[in-house]
């Protein structure tokens, strides 16, 4: 079977080597894809973006591509499921209209309603005065968000009423017509990524990640700095919860719509003080950095899960199977990530790093000649494995010592909760 992965980034570098280890993967290919993607064997690098829709579609016909593996929202948000799906490709990815459960929180908070589904409750405004008079009538602190997809900088979660009256400007600066203004959730994150066909849904194991820039989860939002699983936060009590109150009353409310979502459903959870798990958001894909941490630990075939859902077959599908232990995944970034950074920089240590224990997913890396060069803000990110997370976090800061390019920065302490 030969497949395409969509994407440039570590989530995409991680999806492509764990289909790669599946027998009945011949063959991968990758588009854009990165310096890691094109130095992986049996991986090969299209030069088309993420919504080529038409050339990506001649690819699968002139290389008989088996399945299409979409990484990221925005081509989901722009329709690539819908469109290849016209030419009879088999594409894991929910089409356009479900891909809004990620692309508009507005709909999003419309679906989880019918659903009856725990979520943080606000209104939608598009005009800074009602707005502003809803932040006033709530009080701080308060969250603003973008209601459509912001590249990971849309949320600003306000202390005051001033930050949040600001944010409600920028944003509507910035172009934003619609704005979402709900209650601050209190409590600790985790994100359950869920695989479904669209009637039956299985979560993979619970991940972490860490947001923010600096150590102690201070600073600005990132794409996110880190990750590990299984999180321990999600305890069996917790997955039922979520299993039965938020996945598959979230299927159901799709199907209701007569939206067959197939894909990765990723629930972004806050765990309350009292224990009860609440939606801050979903999205429609597999999560990044998270991935990076959570498909090391799979034992069961990628291919034949995703083949599962893509012909409607995951209720038949056997449990999933895992390896014991732990993954942590800690990422190095350009020095002025979130911010402006340079590119260009020459990276060194990748084999050093691997020998010592760890897998590098490159993201923002390329390949020119034999040297390979950062190319992004997030430029690798290290997993490694451990039988806890002592093992693991201290064999990944091992590892990463070995990585050299000007200007790496990485947080020292990711996994800081589970230490
Ligand atoms: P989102 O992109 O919606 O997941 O938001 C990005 C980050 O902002 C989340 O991971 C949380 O850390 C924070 N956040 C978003 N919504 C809320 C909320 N209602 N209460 C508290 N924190 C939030
Ligand atoms: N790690 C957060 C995300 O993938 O959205």
């Amino acid at each position: 079977m030969k497949v395409l992965v969509v994407g440039n980034g570590g989530r995409e570098h991680a999806l492509a080597w764990k289909l790669l280890q599946c027998s009945q993967i011949e063959q991968c290919f990758c588009t854009p894809g990165n310096g890691g993607t094109a130095s992986l064997e049996g991986c090969e690098n299209l030069s088309y973006a993420v919504d080529d829709f038409p050339n990506i579609a001649d690819s699968v016909e002139k290389y008989n591509i088996d399945m299409v593996v979409v990484g990221p929202e925005v081509p989901l948000a722009k329709g690539i499921t819908d469109y290849l799906q016209r030419y009879n490709i088999k594409v894991f990815g929910p089409t356009q209209v479900g891909a809004q459960i990620e692309s508009s929180k507005s709909w999003a908070k419309k679906l989880m309603a019918t659903a009856g589904v725990a979520i943080a409750e606000g209104e939608t405004f598009t005009d800074a005065a009602s707005a502003k008079a809803y932040i006033s009538q709530q009080g701080a602190p308060i969250v603003v968000k973008a209601d459509h997809l912001a590249a990971g900088k849309g949320v600003i979660v306000a202390q005051t009423l001033e930050e949040a009256n600001a944010a409600v400007d920028e944003l509507i600066e910035t172009g934003f017509s619609s704005i979402v203004v709900e209650e601050f959730l209190q409590g600790e994150e985790v994100s359950i990524l869920a695989v479904t066909d669209g009637k039956t849904v299985r979560p993979l194991l619970p991940a972490q990640d860490h947001k923010r820039i600096g150590e102690g989860d201070t600073g600005p939002n990132t794409g996110g700095m880190g990750a590990y699983a299984p999180a321990p936060l999600a305890t069996p009590t917790l997955l039922e919860r979520v299993q039965k109150e938020i996945l598959e009353p979230t299927v159901s409310a799709l199907r209701q719509k007569g939206i067959s979502y197939c894909g990765v459903l990723y629930a972004g959870l806050m765990v309350t003080p009292e224990g009860d798990p609440k939606i801050l958001e979903y999205n429609c894909r597999f999560g990044d950095p998270e991935t990076q941490a959570v498909l090391p630990l799979l034992k069961t075939p990628l291919d034949e899960l995703l083949m599962a859902c893509i012909g409607g077959r995951l209720e038949e599908f056997p449990p999933l199977q895992w390896y014991e232990g732990s993954a942590v995944c800690v990422v190095a970034a350009s020095e002025g990530y979130p911010g402006n950074y340079e590119k260009g920089k020459v990276i060194t240590g990748i084999q050093e790093a691997e020998e010592l224990g760890s897998t590098v997913f490159q993201a923002g890396t390329k390949l020119e000649g034999d040297r390979l060069l950062t190319d992004g803000g997030r430029v690798l990110g290290v997993t490694s494995l451990g039988k806890d997370f002592q093992t693991a976090i201290a064999r990944v800061y091992n590892c990463i010592e070995a990585i050299d390019f000007p200007g790496n920065y990485y947080r020292r302490d990711i996994g800081h909760r589970v230490r």
